[in-house]
């Protein structure tokens, strides 16, 4: 009955419009296994603790057995009636093992200790989960790196043609940061690793029940210190959320990137069929449907961040039911990036590269101004000279509309004494990558062995 909970001190139910807008169960349901998980760990403390007879105990753990399988199966689902996942279930273990053995469960629990670490169950595994398919688009990055090697690419700042680099350096730039956010993954699951069980509604419980014992028995390291901070923080949850917020916004400016590539102005890419679509009108049309969707994407899980931190900003210690908005957001993150990330590396791994296109480019744009300067600082010339008579080349290609390395030995001595015929060494893409050759360049051998740390980064992560 609608009394189940706290039938006690109340004369009457809640009105239909409280119920209604109390229901958790249309999202909260996903928890059901862990929150069975809980019950029988809790189920096996109270039985140490002396408050379940071995018999009610097995009684409880079959009964739980049997709903679990129930749950797996949707022969049982929560009720219109039932305002949450505990409250469904409770009743469904009642319905199983009777009001006698099943009634005694909740003893030295709270729904609040409950969900606050299932929750944190639910959102460890899902945190594997995702690095996974994170480690997937790395993977797909790191394959198109070692498929194209040497091809130079022009190299940009502000947009605009800056120096030429490595494609494989410029993907493999896209990888570093995810393999962050593996590794923020990772270190979030430190945190997330104490169980809030045992805290009870807030201030623990009288029961002599062992919240390590149940920790153990649940796969986490240890349990809360304060059973305060286990029943009412969730800084946890919306540390998760920043780092799934982090991975969409990763993920958005690689599919900024591809968006251009994609474009007849660019033409560095052309995706592959099978991940991209045509329109229903214009039928020359191939779209990057794949990365507009991981931009707008971003934009919905950067909003559930946003809207988490709102939610528990100016909230007072413990628990207060507006915690309850904690779990939507993260199962939308978890959702999306689960849908998502499979079809961004399939996108990433399948594009084809216009290699020729984008060697011709590279040295374009005056790419090679810098190199020009940084030459002249190797004979000597103070960088503040060197920088303005590489402009100065610049100044006079763009007036006759020719590039750098077609300015004549007069051209050049006119422009600077300083400039003899042999920078002409450092005006070709081969010679300006190659020059860049400390650690973390773009010379192919700097990023040769680049790509063997990222491998080795992302078989370790
Ligand atoms: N369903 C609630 C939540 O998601 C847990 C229930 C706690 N309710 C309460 N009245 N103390 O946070």
């Amino acid at each position: 009955s609608k009394l189940s909970l706290w039938g006690g001190r109340f004369t009457g139910g809640p009105a239909d419009a409280l119920a209604e807008l109390s229901r958790s169960t249309h999202f909260d349901w996903r928890l059901a296994l862990h929150d069975i998980a809980g019950s029988r760990a809790h189920a096996r403390v109270l039985r140490t603790a002396g408050l379940l007879s071995d018999e009610d105990l097995s009684t409880m753990l079959a009964s739980l057995d049997q709903l679990a399988a129930d749950v797996e199966s949707g022969d049982f689902l929560p009720a219109p009636g039932d305002e949450d996942v505990h409250t469904a279930l409770e009743r469904g273990l009642i319905e199983r093992a009777g009001p006698d053995v099943g009634g005694r469960l909740r003893a030295g629990r709270s729904r609040n200790d409950q969900i606050a670490t299932l929750g944190r169950m639910y959102l460890r595994e899902h945190a594997r989960t995702v690095a996974g398919l994170v480690l997937d688009v790395v993977d797909a990055l790191v394959a198109q790196a070692q498929r194209h090697p040497s091809v130079a690419m022009p190299g940009r700042t502000h947009l605009q043609h800056a120096q030429p680099v490595l494609l494989a350096h410029h993907l493999l730039a896209h990888g570093w940061p995810l393999l962050r956010d593996v590794e923020r993954l990772r270190d979030w699951d430190r945190r997330a690793a104490l169980s809030p069980y045992g805290s009870g509604a807030l201030a623990g419980s009288s029961l002599g029940l062992d919240p390590e014992a149940v920790a153990a028995d649940l796969g986490f390291d240890g349990a809360v210190e304060n059973s305060i901070d286990g029943t009412a923080s969730r800084d946890v949850v919306a540390e998760f959320a920043f780092v799934t917020a982090m991975i969409s916004v990763d993920l958005s400016r690689i599919a900024e990137e591809v968006i251009l590539w994609a474009t007849k102005e660019f033409g560095f890419i052309t995706l592959d069929d099978s991940f991209s679509t045509g329109s229903s009108i214009m039928p020359q049309k191939k779209n990057p449907d794949v990365a507009e969707l991981a931009r707008g994407k971003a934009g919905r899980l950067v909003g559930n961040l946003g809207g988490l931190l709102t939610t528990l900003k100016g909230l007072p210690l413990a628990y207060n039911r507006d915690l309850q908005e904690d779990k939507e957001p993260v199962f939308d993150s978890i959702d999306t990036l689960e849908v998502l990330l499979p079809a961004f590396s399939g996108m990433v791994d399948t594009m084809a590269f216009n290699t020729e296109r984008l060697e011709s480019l590279a040295p374009q744009g005056f790419s090679l101004a810098t190199d020009i300067a940084e030459w002249l600082v190797r004979q000597g010339v103070p960088f503040r000279i060197a920088h303005e008579v590489a402009g100065e080349c610049v100044r006079v290609c763009e007036s006759r509309g020719i590039e750098l390395w077609d300015l004549s030995d007069d051209d050049l001595a006119g422009i600077s004494e300083h400039l003899t015929p042999d920078v002409r060494e450092v005006l070709t893409v081969e010679g300006s990558l190659a020059s860049r050759d400390a650690k973390g360049g773009t010379a192919p051998t700097r990023v040769a062995e680049q790509l063997e740390r990222v491998v080795a980064a992302s078989n370790d992560a």
